[in-house]
């Protein structure tokens, strides 16, 4: 499949990297370049055609990804045009705020397009993103082609268009909330006489092992914490604190706020 992406900046240039090495799509990636983007994208990805000519990466695509600014994608989409086929090319937009109403609205005469609107976060740079997929108008090979696509950045999930904020809320916002967490065990690490560097390599790989034990065992955490908490032994005394101190109304509080 030929994947065509606009904007080739935080967004665009992980999904087109995240696609050459992981899939064997063609992809074609276009931007103005005034940051150089593209010759970085060239250099690290040989196979991927580059442009500053948004028409060259979307007209040949069976897939258009929107990966610009939210206030240029009107702009972008006005002047491709007729440079692409609403009722043949699949469009799929990350651009933030952006809905699948307005997506459908870029389609130029009676097409009816497929459109999709991609919520990943900031690990698809890694490959490691959680990523929610709403769409419309899509048919079942459509929507297993835009999965594909984004399961080999991470993991993706199907929902309601709905549920797009409280996925942003939990996943992308989600990312920050574990970075808080991730600080504030390394500091107590460090009060309890750990330098900064192991504090933290502590503090990651028990996160590891915590996604490891939840994922493979397949167990609820709640499970896993009564098989750590001895009758009247440390863990649960370090847990009763935290909790005195507010821990999970935070973590709720603060997703709440977030939506
Ligand atoms: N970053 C995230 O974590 C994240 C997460 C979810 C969704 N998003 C969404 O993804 C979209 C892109 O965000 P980003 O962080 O990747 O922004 P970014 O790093 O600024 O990238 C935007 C890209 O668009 C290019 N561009 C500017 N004008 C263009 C035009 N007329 N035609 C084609 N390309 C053009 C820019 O090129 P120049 O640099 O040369 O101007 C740049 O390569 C946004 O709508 C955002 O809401 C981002």
């Amino acid at each position: 499949m030929k994947i065509g992406i606009i904007g080739a900046g935080n967004m665009g240039g992980a999904i087109a990297r995240g696609i050459a090495m992981n899939t064997a799509h063609e992809v074609a990636v276009s931007s103005p370049n005034r940051h150089g983007e593209l010759d970085v994208l060239k250099s690290q990805c040989p196979g991927i055609t580059t442009s500053t000519d948004n028409a060259v990466a979307a007209s040949r695509a069976d897939i258009v990804v929107i990966a610009v600014k939210p206030w240029l994608a009107d702009e972008v989409m006005d002047k491709l045009g007729d440079n692409i086929d609403y009722a043949r090319q699949i469009i799929v937009s990350v651009v933030a705020g952006i809905d699948l109403s307005h997506l459908e609205s870029y389609a130029r005469g009676n097409a009816v397009p497929a459109v999709f609107r991609v919520i990943p976060n900031i690990a698809i740079a890694q490959c490691q993103s959680m990523t929610f997929i709403a769409h419309r108008n899509a048919s079942e090979s459509q929507i297993n082609a835009v999965c594909g696509i984004f399961d080999a950045l991470g993991k993706t999930m199907v929902v309601e268009e709905r549920l797009m904020g409280a996925g942003t809320a939990i996943a992308s916002c989600g990312i920050a909330y574990a970075m808080r967490y991730v600080r504030a065990a390394m500091e107590g690490g460090i009060e309890l006489g750990f330098p900064a560097r192991q504090s933290l390599e502590i503090v990651l790989q028990t996160l590891v092992g915590a996604v490891a034990t939840l994922r493979e065992g397949g167990e609820h955490p709640e499970a896993a914490i009564d098989r750590v908490t001895t009758a009247g032994g440390i863990t649960i005394r370090g847990l009763n604190a935290m909790e005195r101190n507010g821990f999970t109304t935070a973590v709720i509080e603060g997703l709440k706020a977030s939506k």
